[in-house]
C-alpha cells in the first residue's frame, strides 16, 4: 500500500470562498492540484491535501453547505475562547472554517488596524494547529503562507503537542516578503507563545513573518528569481542578512494559473473563443473589448491592457508616465484596477486628457479582466518587484504580449523577444523603450502573430509547481520514510 502525506494549507484567502489578491488565486487552486497528482506523477505517494480558512463575514458559501465539526476552547491571558469549526467541500477538497471570536470581531480580511489583524491571525493560526487534535486526522505538514498563518510554523516548533502534532514538520510560502505582519508583543504571551531565543534582528523578534521563517523546515518563495532576490538589501525587507545565513532552507517555486478557468479555447466571459490554430478567430475579442469600452473599433490601432492593483509595487505611475510620452498618438489603452487612491486619481485624469484612447475602469471586474487578456494587444506589467505575478501569465495564455520590468517572476516567466517583452531598469524611460520596441515589432503582423503562438503554448499549468512541493514534502518527512 502507498503511503499518503497530510498536509494541512492554512491561507487568509482563497479561491472561490475568498479572493483579495493573488495568494486567494494560489490557495485556491495549489491545493487542488496537489490532490491531483497521480502516483507515478509524485514518485509512489498519495497527498491528502486539506485547506483551512478563517470564516471572515465576507467568506461566500451559499452554494456549499457548512457542517460542524468540532467545537473546542483555547486559552487567552488564561480565559476560555471558543473556536468553532466547519467543514465544507470545493470539489473533491475537504476545507475547514474556523469561526471565533477574534475573526467576527476584526469583520474584513485585511483590516486596516494592524492589531485588530495580529489578533485575528494569530487566533487563526493556533487554532488551526489546534484542530488537528479534534478531527480524526493528524497532519504530516503544515503549509503555512504569509504572515498570516506563520505563526502555525512557529507553536509548532515550540509547543510540546503531547504526541498529537509530533513529528508533524512545517512549510511556509512567501508570497509577499515585505508585509511582515505587526509586531505581536504581548498577543503571543496571551496565547501562551513566549518569544523564543532567536537569531532573528531584534526588531523583527516579534513579528508573524519573520518567526515563520525562524521556524518553518521549508520556506518557498513563489519564483526562483524572487528567493534570490529576497537575499539582497532591495528586496530583502530588512532580513536579507538573516535570509542569507540560513539559504540552504530557501527555495523558489513558481506558482501556476488555472488554465482551466483561463482558456481562451473554453472561457464563456470572452466574445469568441479561440486556440493557437484559430488566433485569426481573437481579433473578434478585440472589436468586442473596443466596442464595450466606447472605443473607436480599428483593427491596426495597438491596444494596451493593464489588470492590476493601483499600486507602486506594480508600477501603475509608470504606465501612466510612459502612456502619456509615447511618441506616436497611434494607440489605444485600458486600465483596469482599484487600490491607491492617488493612483486611482491620477489614472482618471489621464483619461480624461485622452478621452478616445485611454479607459480606466477603477473596480475589481473579472469578467471585464478576461476580455482584456483576450482583446488587448500588449499588456503592460512594470512592476517594481514582483515574487511571482500571475496575470502575466493569464495575459500570455491568451496571447495578450506582456511588457514586464526584469524581476521576481516576471524575469522567470517572460521570455524577452519570445513571448513577450522584459525589460532592464527602473525608470520610465526604460518601460518605454521597451513599449516602443513592442510597438515596432507589432507592425509586422506574420511576427507578432508567431510571438502571441509561443505565449500561448507555454505551460503555465499547477502540475510542475505541485510535483516540486511534493518533493519538498518528502524531503521534510525523509526520516520518516517518505
Ligand atoms: C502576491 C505577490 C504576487 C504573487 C502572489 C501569489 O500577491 O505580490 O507577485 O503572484 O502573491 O503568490
Amino acid at each position: 500500500m502507498s503511503k499518503t502525506i497530510r498536509v494541512l494549507f492554512l491561507a487568509a484567502e482563497a479561491a472561490p470562498f475568498v479572493k483579495i489578491g493573488g495568494l486567494g488565486d494560489v490557495a485556491g487552486s495549489l491545493p487542488t492540484a496537489l490532490r491531483a497528482l497521480s502516483e507515478t506523477e509524485t514518485g509512489g505517494v498519495k497527498l491528502d491535501v486539506r485547506l483551512v480558512l478563517p470564516l471572515h463575514m465576507v467568506v461566500r458559501t451559499e452554494s456549499a453547505t457548512l457542517r460542524p465539526v468540532a467545537s473546542f476552547n483555547i486559552k487567552r491571558a488564561g480565559k476560555d475562547l471558543n473556536v468553532q469549526i466547519f467543514e465544507t467541500r470545493s470539489g473533491e477538497l475537504a476545507v475547514y472554517f474556523i469561526a471565533g471570536e477574534p475573526i467576527t470581531t476584526s469583520g474584513s480580511v485585511y483590516s486596516a488596524n494592524p492589531a485588530l489583524d495580529g489578533e485575528k491571525y494569530t487566533f487563526f493560526s493556533l487554532a488551526a494547529l489546534e484542530m488537528a487534535k479534534h478531527l480524526d486526522w493528524r497532519p504530516d505538514i503544515i503549509h503555512a503562507n504569509d504572515w498570516h498563518t506563520a505563526l502555525a510554523a512557529y507553536a509548532l516548533q515550540l509547543k510540546h503537542w503531547d504526541g498529537d502534532l509530533r513529528g508533524t514538520k512545517s512549510l511556509l510560502t512567501v508570497h509577499n516578503l515585505p508585509y511582515l505582519g505587526p509586531d505581536l508583543t504581548g498577543r503571543l504571551s496571551a496565547y501562551g507563545l513566549p518569544l523564543a531565543q532567536n537569531d532573528l534582528p531584534e526588531w523583527a523578534r516579534a513579528m508573524p513573518l519573520p518567526l515563520g521563517l525562524w521556524s518553518a523546515g521549508k520556506v518557498v518563495a513563489v519564483s526562483p528569481a524572487y528567493a534570490d532576490e529576497m537575499l539582497t538589501k532591495e528586496f530583502g525587507a530588512g532580513l536579507e542578512h538573516y535570509l542569507a545565513e540560513h539559504k540552504s532552507s530557501l527555495t523558489g517555486i513558481i506558482n501556476g494559473i488555472d488554465t482551466d478557468y483561463f482558456n481562451p479555447a473554453t472561457d464563456e466571459g470572452i466574445s469568441t473563443n479561440y486556440t493557437l490554430e484559430t488566433i485569426k478567430e481573437r481579433a473578434w475579442n478585440k472589436t468586442a473589448l473596443q466596442t464595450t469600452l466606447g472605443l473607436e473599433v480599428d483593427a491596426s490601432v495597438p491596444l494596451f491592457g493593464v489588470v492590476s492593483r493601483m499600486d507602486t509595487q506594480k508600477g501603475i505611475d509608470l504606465v501612466l508616465d510612459a502612456l502619456a510620452k509615447l511618441k506616436t498618438d497611434h494607440w489605444q489603452a485600458v486600465i483596469l484596477g482599484t487600490g491607491d487612491p492617488t493612483l486611482e486619481n491620477r489614472a482618471k485624469r489621464l483619461a480624461e486628457k485622452f478621452p478616445n484612447q485611454l479607459k480606466v475602469e477603477i473596480r475589481y471586474d473579472g469578467r471585464l479582466a478576461r476580455k482584456i487578456y483576450a482583446g488587448a494587444d500588449i499588456f503592460l506589467m512594470p512592476s517594481r518587484y514582483e515574487p511571482c505575478g500571475l496575470s502575466q501569465m493569464i495575459a500570455m495564455r491568451y496571447g495578450c504580449l506582456p511588457v514586464v520590468s526584469a524581476t521576481g517572476g516576471l524575469k522567470d516567466t517572460v521570455r524577452h523577444g519570445e513571448t513577450g517583452f522584459v525589460f532592464e531598469g527602473k525608470k520610465a524611460k526604460d518601460f518605454l523603450k521597451a513599449i516602443h520596441d513592442a510597438l515596432e515589432i507589432y507592425e509586422n503582423k506574420a511576427y507578432w502573430q508567431s510571438l502571441q503562438r509561443n505565449a500561448m503554448a507555454e505551460d503555465f499549468s499547477w502540475k510542475k509547481s505541485a510535483q516540486e512541493y511534493t518533493k519538498l514534502y518528502r524531503s521534510l518527512l525523509l526520516h520518516e520514510g517518505f
